[in-house]
């Protein structure tokens, strides 16, 4: 009985109920007991009614005050979460080619929580538990796709070969991306950071310059000017080999036929006969060509270049060459190692007490506080990442430029130079190490 009524959350009907129940029981139990001891038939009725009404009165206050109604039972729904601090595990919705090299990865989180939004040219950190690595490896994609509140997050990512004429494995992260991560698959991301941006809103003309798999943050900032800004004068320049190179033609294609501002230019430098309707130009995007193709002042627009590094070397000069300011040219790198310190240095010059360009000690001592490790750094060791690796340690990193963080480390005492203002900024308190070395005669690293 207390079962029955524990499912009713009413509690007017509940006490209605447990009066009916309470009644019927009482009424049975009376006029049986009554039936036993022989009396008269009125007053066995009276008396029944009378033990059916105490019985229903009973009953109707039990079902008021005595019974605790249950809650419903409830699905337990996802957590939305808006934002996220350290890693969070994502799951492959799909995997889709995009190009011979090139295959887009679309994530959503395991939780069945809210992603929050990015601002377009924004990157992801992912870490992947890859078999016969040491330790998970940590890689950094742009985001390759734009919504205001996105039900994914897409990752397009170049299938790595080893360099031409270097007998070294190929792309460790890539491979597997394309070789194991399946729709189904769970990889763990950070959220979305990095400070090539582009601000979508402002009404200033811009022009999207991009090679190869650089091509990835552009699209996210052409979809985001699109949908947000479509008045905005807006160039899409890519340089692709050839069409099989080509990722996301269709893509661009569509975004341009929503946006009459967009105008899109392709340059294959060696480009395949069934190409023909697919280009623009041959050759390569160069400063000449876009001088060409703006009816603008160049140093009237804003500029983002993202490709190889020679390409944006070229474009950097050849645009400040036309009049345009460097603040206007941003740029991000996806080539992990820049020419290091270590690679550069003049080995006359180790150990001498030649100041360095960039203002690194002659020499220092770097206590790597955690492991309890204490060494003496020289020019010719390179970055504290470097030096670090060096003696043993295995401190987290990805990019090794200075854009992505995850090399962040606190700098308990001392100082340290940066080779070149670094694009992420750390924590007040902490250095990147991929891209510094040590100013002072000792360096503390929490590492
Ligand atoms: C901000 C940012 C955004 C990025 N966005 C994208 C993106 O959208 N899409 C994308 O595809 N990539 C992107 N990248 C690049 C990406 O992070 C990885 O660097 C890239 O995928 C290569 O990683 P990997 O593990 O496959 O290659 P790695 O294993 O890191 O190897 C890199 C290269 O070194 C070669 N190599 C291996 N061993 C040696 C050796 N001993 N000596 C010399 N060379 C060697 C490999 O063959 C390979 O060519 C981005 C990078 C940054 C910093
Ligand atoms: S490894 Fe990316 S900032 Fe150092």
């Amino acid at each position: 009985m207390a079962d029955i009524l524990e499912r009713i959350p009413n509690p007017f009907w509940r006490s209605t109920q447990a009066a009916v129940m309470g009644a019927s029981a009482t009424g049975i139990l009376a006029a049986g007991l009554l039936g036993l001891a022989k009396i008269d038939d009125g007053l066995l009725h009276r008396l029944t009614l009378y033990g059916s009404l105490v019985g229903a009165g009973a009953g109707a206050v039990f079902g008021l005050v005595g019974v605790k109604p249950r809650l419903p039972e409830t699905r337990v729904q996802p957590q939305a979460s808006t934002t996220w601090q350290d890693w969070r595990n994502f799951v492959v919705e799909r995997k889709v080619p995009e190009s011979q090299e090139i295959t887009s990865f679309y994530l959503k989180p395991l939780d069945g929580g809210a992603l929050p939004g990015f601002v377009p040219g924004q990157f992801l950190t992912i870490r992947l538990p890859i078999p016969g690595q040491p330790r998970p490896v940590i890689r950094t994609y742009s985001l390759s796709d734009y919504a205001d509140d996105p039900a994914h997050y897409r990752l397009s990512i170049k299938r790595e070969g080893p360099p031409k004429d270097r007998d070294v494995p190929p792309g460790v992260a890539s491979h597997f991306m394309h070789d194991q991560v399946q729709a189904g698959s769970i990889i763990e991301a950070k959220p979305p950071a990095g400070k090539f941006v582009l601000d979508v809103l402002s009404p200033r003309p811009a022009v999207l310059i991009s090679n190869g798999v650089g091509i990835t943050p552009m699209i996210s900032m052409a979809k985001a000017v699109s949908q947000r800004n479509p008045a905005r004068p807006l160039w899409f320049l890519h340089g692709a080999r050839d069409g099989s190179y080509h990722a996301f033609r269709d893509e661009v294609g569509a975004i341009a036929a929503q946006t009459p501002s967009l105008k899109v230019h392709y340059c294959y430098s060696r480009p395949r006969p069934d190409d023909a309707s697919h280009y623009h130009s041959t050759g390569y995007v160069d400063a000449e060509l876009i001088q060409t193709l703006l009816p603008v002042a160049p140093a009237d627009a804003d500029y983002f270049l993202c490709g190889s590094p020679s390409f944006m070397d070229s474009l950097r000069s050849g645009l400040m060459a036309l009049g345009v300011p460097p603040q206007q040219i941003r740029f991000e790198s996806f080539a992990k190692a820049a020419p290091t310190a270590k690679a550069a240095v003049d080995p006359a010059a180790v150990n001498s007490a030649a100041v360095d360009p960039i203002g690194a000690a002659a020499t220092a001592e770097v206590v790597f506080a955690k492991s309890g490790k204490t060494a003496t750094w020289t020019p010719a060791d390179g970055t504290l990442l470097e030096f670090a690796e060096d003696q043993g340690l295995e401190p987290d990193y990805s990019c090794r430029a200075g854009i992505c963080l995850t090399c962040m480390c606190r700098l308990e005492s001392g100082e340290v130079a940066y080779e070149e203002p670094p694009t992420g900024t750390p924590e007040p308190g902490s250095v990147l190490i991929c891209v510094s070395k040590p100013q002072t005669a000792q360096v503390v690293l929490d590492l």
